[in-house]
């Protein structure tokens, strides 16, 4: 089962241990070196491309307690063709990482937003040969795909669509967004747009998650986008600028 390299592993630390007199070291070097968890992520995905030179990375991802920053991450290649099947098989995760996430990064390896979560507490206890998978079935992995899946699925559609009732007349489930906020008036400020194509500062969805907007509704939405995203609230409201800005008018 072992690689020639384990094997040699074993030898240098064991002989670098030698002069202790206590067995119970040796098997503690023994457990670190089970101690690589392995996540296997298949997907369907679609529009990765759109990230391509943008700096921005589509990766599977691992996190530990409260960094920003990747520890380690394999980025899902952004040359695949639409509807394309990819699996992609992250290994030598340490228990260090408390999460393993499918995520948006930046050149930093920096969370942007992040699609799903693998709460690493859970598999407490697997080896190296168990691996844990996770399928995410069909993804669009594109601008709009990780806002709908990572921002409106998360922290809006309970309100705007996803209990039969839609706040304002604002369905934001999946499928309808785009032709709910895209150019249409806002029901709520007469002469605004939901969103504005190309026009990230006269877009009251901009405009009401920003500082400054807090009291343009009748409820404070940069308090629902704050409390969802603790960590990384810049970089939420920078992919939903971004997503606005190449819309073409
Ligand atoms: C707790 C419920 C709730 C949540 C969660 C919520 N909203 Fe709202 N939203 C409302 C209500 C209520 C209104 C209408 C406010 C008013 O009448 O002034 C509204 C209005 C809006 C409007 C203005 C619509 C128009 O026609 O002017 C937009 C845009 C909007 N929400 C976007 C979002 C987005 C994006 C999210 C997620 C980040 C979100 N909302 C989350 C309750 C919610």
């Amino acid at each position: 089962m072992k690689s020639p390299k384990h094997y040699l592993l074993h030898i240098m630390l064991l002989s670098a241990l030698c002069s202790c007199d206590s067995g119970d070291i040796q098997d503690k070097v023994y457990q670190v070196d089970e101690k690589g968890y392995t996540v296997k992520v298949t997907a369907r995905v679609s529009n990765l491309s759109e990230w391509e030179g943008t700096g921005y990375t589509l990766a599977v991802a691992g996190f530990t307690g409260d960094s920003k920053f990747a520890l380690l991450q394999k980025a899902l290649p952004s040359s695949v063709e639409d509807g394309s099947a990819v699996s992609i098989v992250l290994s030598n995760i340490s228990s260090e990482v408390q999460t393993v996430e499918v995520s948006l990064t930046n050149s930093l390896r920096k969370r942007i937003i992040s699609l799903a979560t693998i709460n690493m507490a859970e598999h407490v206890g697997k080896t190296a040969h168990d691996t844990i998978r996770l399928d995410l079935g069909t993804v669009d992995a594109g601008r709009f795909g990780v806002l709908q899946a990572g921002v409106f699925n998360r922290a809006c559609i309970q309100c705007h669509g996803g209990n039969g009732r839609s706040a304002a007349g604002l369905n934001l489930t999946e499928g309808n967004a785009v032709a709910s906020l895209v150019d249409v008036p806002s029901t709520r400020r007469e002469g605004m747009l939901r969103v504005a194509s190309g026009n990230v500062e006269n877009s009251l969805l901009h405009q009401i998650l920003n500082e400054g907007g807090e009291n343009l509704l009748s409820h404070n939405h940069t308090e629902i986008l704050s409390s969802q995203y603790k960590s990384n609230l810049e970089e939420v409201n920078g992919l939903i600028d971004g997503w606005i800005e190449h819309l073409v008018p």
